[in-house]
This record gives C-alpha cells, sequence and structure tokens, in this order.
C-alpha cells in the first residue's frame, strides 16, 4: 500500500513548505496530489502564465522525495474566463445561470471551455510531462460533484440535438423511439428539440434517458479531450481522475475506459449521510438484536459497496484519491473521529482491493469555504490523529504490501448498470423504489455471509463467477438475452430480479410478456405485480431454510412455462396464494432462478445463502452486522466497525476483532 496526501501549496506561506515535505516523508508518504484548482494561480490572465510558483513547490516535494500527481485544474476556472466568457457557465434545470465563486460551474459541451481548457492542459503537460518528479494526472476533479453532470444552456442544446441526429438518423426514428405520438409531441425536425428540464409535467422518460446518457456521454469526451493532450505530452505518465463511489448520474464504467486506473474519494461519515436515505428501506431498519455501527465510523457496507463499484470499474486495483483522516464539513452531523479510525478505513480500502490511499488533505485550511474540514495536520500545524494513524500504518507497511499484492478473487459477480438506473430513477412507479437500494440489499447479504462479491457491468466476463446476481435488469435485448443464455448453457448460476426485463434500450416497455426478452430463459412469466403499502404483506411457503414471510413492497407472480422450472417459494397469503414467488429453471449444467419479490436483509440472505450452499463453494461464514470480513489470498483481513467486541468464526475457531478495529488471520487460522 502506498501513502499519498493532497496538498495546496498555493495556501500556505512557502517559507513552510520546506517543513511541510520533511514531515510528510517522515510521515511514510510518498505521493502528493497538487494544484487541481490552481488555474488562478497558474494563469491569472488570459494567456499569462505564472509557473515559478508551482516549479519552485514540485521541485522542493520532489527533492524531499515525494512523486507528484499534478491535477488539470479544470473543475475551477479563473474569474477572466467566466467574465470575458459567458457562454461557458452551466444552466441549471430551473434555468438558472450558475456564477463564479465556488467550482465545477462550467458547461462540459462550451467549445469555449475546450478551447481554453486545451490551452491549459497542454501548457501544463508541455511543462511537466517529462519532469524528473511528476509521474502522474489526475484529470479535472470529481466529475459531476455539486450536482453538475447535467448541464442546461444553449450549448447543451444544440450538442443534444447533434446527439439525437447521430444515434437516430432520421428524425421519424426518434419520434418511433420516444412515442411522440403520446400527447402530441411529435417532432419535425432536429432542431425543435428541447431539454427535458422542469416541463409542467415529467417529461417523456424516453427523452430524459436520451439527456442522461448524453450528458454522461459528454463528460466522457471533455475527459478524452484532455487524457489525449496529457498523453501526447506526458507519453510515460499515468492518467486518472477522482470519482464519487455510489455517484448515480454518470456512467462511471464508460469514463473508467480511458484511464490508465481509477480512484474514488472516501469520506465515510459523509458518506453515511448522504447515502443512507439513497440505500436504505424503511423495512431494513435494524432488527432490535442487531448492533448499531460505532457512530464515528460511517456505515462499512456503503464504503464497502463505493469501494467495490471502484474496483469493478476496470476490474483492477485501484488508489482512494481523498481519503478522510478526521471530521469532514459537509455532513450533518461531521462526527470527529478517534485515534485508530483513519487505519481501519485504510485497511478497509486495501482488503476491497486498493493499492495507494491518498490523505485529503495535508493541512486544515484557514480560509474559505472548507475551514472546518480536518487535515492529517491540524489548523496550526500540528498532528491530528490522521497523522499518528499514518505512523502505526507504516509500522504495518509490510503486511499491507504483501496483502496488496494478493490476488482480490469473487466466486460471486453483483452486476451494475447505470442505463437500468437511470431508467428506474426516471420512472420508479414508487416514490421509494431505488435501483441502488435494491442492488444494496444483495450486496449486504454477500458481506454478511462472508461472501467475496465482486461489482461488474452488464458488458463484464461472467465466465469467471459461479453465481451472477442481476437484482434488476431492467433494460434487456438481444445481445444481453444471448450472453446471459450461454453462460447458463455453459454451467453458470444466474440470479434475476424483479423489474428485469421489463424495458427496450428507448425505455419503452416489451411488447412481451414480462420479463420480456429474458422470458424463455426464467422459463417463466411474470403475470402482474404489486407494490405494497408498507404494513403489508404476504406469507411465502418454502423449504428455503432462513426464508420466512412476508414478502413485501414490490411483489411479482410468477406462471411457469417450462417443465424445467421449480417453484423454490410461492405465496401463501394474498391475491397469488399459491403461486410462485422464488423458481428455478435449469439449462445445460447451468440454472436460472427469479426472484419475484424486493427482499429483506434476511430473505436476500436466506436465499444467497441457499444458492452458494448448494454451489458448494466456500464461504467465510455468517458474520455479525457491522464485522466485515475480506479475503485476500490466504489473509481474512475483519474489520469491526462496531463499538463492542465482534467474533467471526474462521474455520470453526472464534476470532474477536477489538472494536474499530482490524484483525488479520490466515485463512489456516494462524493468527497475526
Ligand atoms: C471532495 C473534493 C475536495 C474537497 C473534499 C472535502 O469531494 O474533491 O476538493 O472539497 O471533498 O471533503
Amino acid at each position: 500500500m502506498n501513502f499519498g496526501v493532497c496538498y495546496y501549496p498555493e495556501h500556505w506561506p512557502e517559507k513552510r513548505w520546506e517543513s511541510d515535505a520533511l514531515m510528510m516523508v517522515e510521515a511514510g508518504i510518498e505521493i502528493v496530489r497538487i494544484a487541481e484548482f490552481a488555474w488562478a494561480q497558474i494563469e491569472p490572465e488570459a494567456g499569462r502564465y505564472q509557473w515559478s510558483w508551482l516549479d519552485r513547490a514540485i521541485n522542493l516535494l520532489g527533492k524531499a522525495g515525494l512523486r507528484v500527481m499534478l491535477g488539470t485544474p479544470t473543475a475551477a476556472p479563473p474569474i477572466w474566463l467566466t467574465r470575458n466568457h459567458p457562454d461557458i457557465l452551466r444552466i441549471d434545470a430551473g434555468g438558472q445561470r450558475r456564477d463564479h465563486g465556488t467550482r465545477r460551474h462550467y458547461c462540459p459541451n462550451s467549445s469555449t471551455y475546450h478551447r481554453h481548457s486545451q490551452e491549459i492542459v497542454s501548457a501544463m503537460a508541455q511543462r511537466y510531462g517529462t519532469h524528473p518528479f511528476v509521474f502522474g494526472w489526475q484529470i479535472d476533479n470529481e466529475w459531476g460533484g455539486g450536482h453538475t453532470a447535467r448541464c442546461y444552456c444553449y450549448n447543451c442544446v444544440t450538442a443534444f440535438q447533434a446527439w439525437l441526429k447521430d444515434r437516430y438518423g432520421d428524425i421519424a426514428n426518434l419520434n418511433d423511439a420516444w412515442g411522440t405520438l403520446f400527447w402530441s409531441q411529435s417532432y419535425m425536425d432536429w432542431s425543435q428539440i428541447h431539454l427535458p428540464d422542469q416541463s409542467i409535467d415529467k417529461p417523456n422518460p424516453s427523452h430524459i434517458l436520451d439527456f442522461y446518457r448524453f450528458s454522461s456521454d459528454s463528460y466522457v469526451a471533455y475527459q478524452r479531450l484532455q487524457i489525449d493532450l496529457v498523453r501526447q505530452y506526458a507519453p510515460e505518465h499515468v492518467v486518472t481522475t477522482n470519482f464519487m463511489g455510489l455517484y448515480r448520474d454518470l456512467d462511471q464504467f464508460a469514463l473508467a475506459t480511458d484511464l490508465d486506473f481509477v480512484t474514488w474519494d472516501s469520506y465515510p461519515t459523509g458518506n453515511l449521510d448522504r447515502w443512507q436515505k439513497h440505500l436504505y428501506l424503511k423495512q431494513d431498519e435494524l432488527d432490535a438484536s442487531e448492533h448499531q455501527f460505532a457512530y464515528d465510523v460511517g456505515d462499512p457496507y456503503i464504503t464497502g459497496m463505493a469501494h467495490a463499484l471502484t474496483y469493478g470499474l476496470k476490474g483492477r486495483p485501484f488508489w482512494v484519491m481523498e481519503q478522510q483522516a478526521g471530521a469532514i464539513n459537509w455532513g450533518s452531523v461531521n462526527p470527529g473521529i478517534r485515534p485508530g479510525t483513519t487505519r481501519l478505513w485504510t485497511w478497509h480500502a486495501l482488503a476491497e482491493g486498493a493499492d495507494t490511499t491518498v490523505y485529503f488533505r495535508w493541512r486544515s485550511t484557514l480560509f474559505a469555504q472548507e475551514q472546518y474540514h480536518s487535515g492529517l495536520l491540524q489548523h496550526d500545524g500540528s498532528a491530528g490523529f490522521g497523522l499518528a494513524d499514518l505512523a502505526l500504518l507504516r509500522g504495518e507497511q509490510q503486511q499491507l504490501a504483501d496483502i496488496a499484492r494478493q490476488p482480490n478473487e469473487a466466486d460471486v459477480a453483483l452486476i451494475f448498470d447505470f442505463e437500468d438506473l437511470w431508467a428506474l430513477e426516471i420512472q420508479p412507479h414508487r416514490s421509494d423504489y431505488s435501483y441502488l437500494k435494491h442492488l444494496f440489499v444483495y450486496y449486504r447479504a454477500c458481506q454478511r455471509l462472508g461472501i467475496q462479491v465482486d461489482i461488474i457491468p452488464k458488458s463484464g466476463e461472467l465466465n469467471k463467477y459461479s453465481l451472477v446476481l442481476a437484482p434488476t435488469l431492467h433494460i434487456a435485448d438481444e445481445e444481453l438475452a444471448h450472453t446471459l443464455k450461454q453462460y447458463v448453457i455453459d454451467g453458470g448460476h444466474l440470479l434475476l430480479g424483479v423489474r428485469s426485463g421489463f424495458k427496450t434500450a428507448n425505455n419503452l416497455v416489451t411488447d412481451q410478456p414480462f420479463p420480456g426478452l429474458l422470458r424463455l430463459l426464467i422459463g417463466a412469466t411474470v403475470r402482474s405485480w404489486q407494490s405494497l403499502p408498507e404494513q403489508f404483506g404476504w406469507d411465502l411457503s418454502t423449504n428455503i431454510a432462513g426464508l420466512n414471510g412476508p414478502a413485501t413492497y414490490w411483489l411479482e407472480v410468477l406462471k411457469p412455462d417450462s417443465a424445467s422450472v421449480r417453484a423454490l417459494a410461492s405465496y401463501s397469503s394474498g391475491p397469488y396464494s399459491g403461486q410462485a414467488a422464488l423458481i428455478e429453471n435449469s439449462l445445460n449444467n447451468g440454472k436460472i432462478y427469479y426472484h419475484g419479490w424486493y427482499p429483506t436483509d434476511p430473505q436476500a440472505r436466506a436465499v444467497i445463502g441457499h444458492l452458494v450452499d448448494k454451489l458448494g463453494f466456500s464461504r467465510i461464514g455468517d458474520l455479525p452486522r457491522g464485522l466485515i470480513a475480506r479475503k485476500r489470498g490466504d489473509a481474512i483481513i475483519l474489520l469491526n466497525f462496531t463499538d463492542v467486541i465482534q467474533t467471526a468464526n474462521i474455520t470453526g475457531l472464534p476470532i474477536k476483532v477489538p472494536p474499530r478495529d482490524v484483525t488479520v488471520v490466515n485463512s489456516l487460522v494462524s493468527e497475526s
């Protein structure tokens, strides 16, 4: 595991730089990320570059023994650019132009902004592309942060029209694809198409989905414009950017394609605040017997799923580009941390496949928006808890490095698809329905069962996995149906869940019986569904151990169409009483399951546990809530995110893990 830090030399008097650099090296830091918001200091006026301070900073950091990662500074355009060219400013869905003074206020489709971005990126890459102390580049900062994924300005209208023309060729095709017969929406010409902003009623769902795709493609193209320049002038350097974990508005798989490796910004206490409502249903509320997480470590399943998604973007080790190392400033409570917390988070990242952790930030700022945000150093320059943890981690460096080299292998894959997510966000059909929540139930179940799970895209390599969980393959096409069938024929096991196969790529409902193109695969038809008010649920009858009713929230009823189909669970009350709720179909050597209701935590555990036991691959074993276990090679890393001792049974031996702490055991069990 390599350690790094985010540093802002421009925020501190130059006479402080040297002692900062020496302290970083002393703390075991090898990488320093700088300059990602320093455009105004590099180019204070159009075309007038001020390199000397940055040269001095890079040289000083490099001479101290640090390797520099430079950020391209385009997340924060300088005032001369916004005032001379207001057309670069983004407009939000309500029609309001966003002004200077924060960041990310630019439009990704502005040709003026493209030109100026090309100029600053070329200038930087030409200057530092072969610099001995610079080794890599972060492009921009957090694509889409601060709700900026979608811009509604005039540049975007024209670019969207061109994107649609390219996709559909003929306006008649677009009218067909969107179903514009409805409410007299038909378009006669590309120039008539607007952005699906705040219309009187909800805009057409096909129109919205295409706009989301277009917005995502806009950032992919804008990122590529920068990457090409960096690669031209810095051919030996690595290129990455920092994603935001479970961020939904841009297709992270598409953005990852052009990068050498991926990174994300991990703020566990803030992400609990930010994500909880998007990830848990009311029905997931804690069983009284389960222990709460410690209040100051975040939710390990949220952090873990974000790590897993980031790993899955390229199926390769990733970095945490910004690791929380103290209290943050943007949550609702912003709890402080304790000695040991930064170490716990760093081990968690390693366990999930990170090979580098860069802490945010070196020292707390004295001014501007993030004054209350902690760094490794406190405001006065004295060490915070994070820095003390770094000393502990340094002592564990050999063990961390050994584990980082171990394979991160999983038997189970969970398919994640941004277009499915968007389509369900556009038409959830019940206000609290969410694609992410549904995936998260299965993800948590795998974690609680001690199963290694990879997150992969729809186009991922399925054959590597004994079991593929696809809770919502909402949009299906022939190619997907064919790939899944082949996977099962070849001996794979596939679990599909509710609302799969309902939609076509144009976000229209399939004209086939549900689940549309996946129906032959499951060997059954989804006859109808019910979205139930909170207090209702129907009983289940099943032989699967631990699978108890009621089935609540969202239920579908299955009618087997083929003799190879077996019902593993049936409804035993309500209007579907006596009919199948969970089925198994066999195809050659493989099996397909359709899970016809949206499960609670224990139900998801019972179903996945049943499949895994049948498949016979090993799992670490049942884990109490808040205790995470990850296997890397022979090592099992146990991480306790609660404030009481938790026990894991590893090959029959109870291993106790202290609160907010990490224990590593060899899977053949010799404690280290
Ligand atoms: C990140 C951002 C950083 C800083 C940090 C504070 O989202 O990339 O620049 O603002 O949050 O937590």
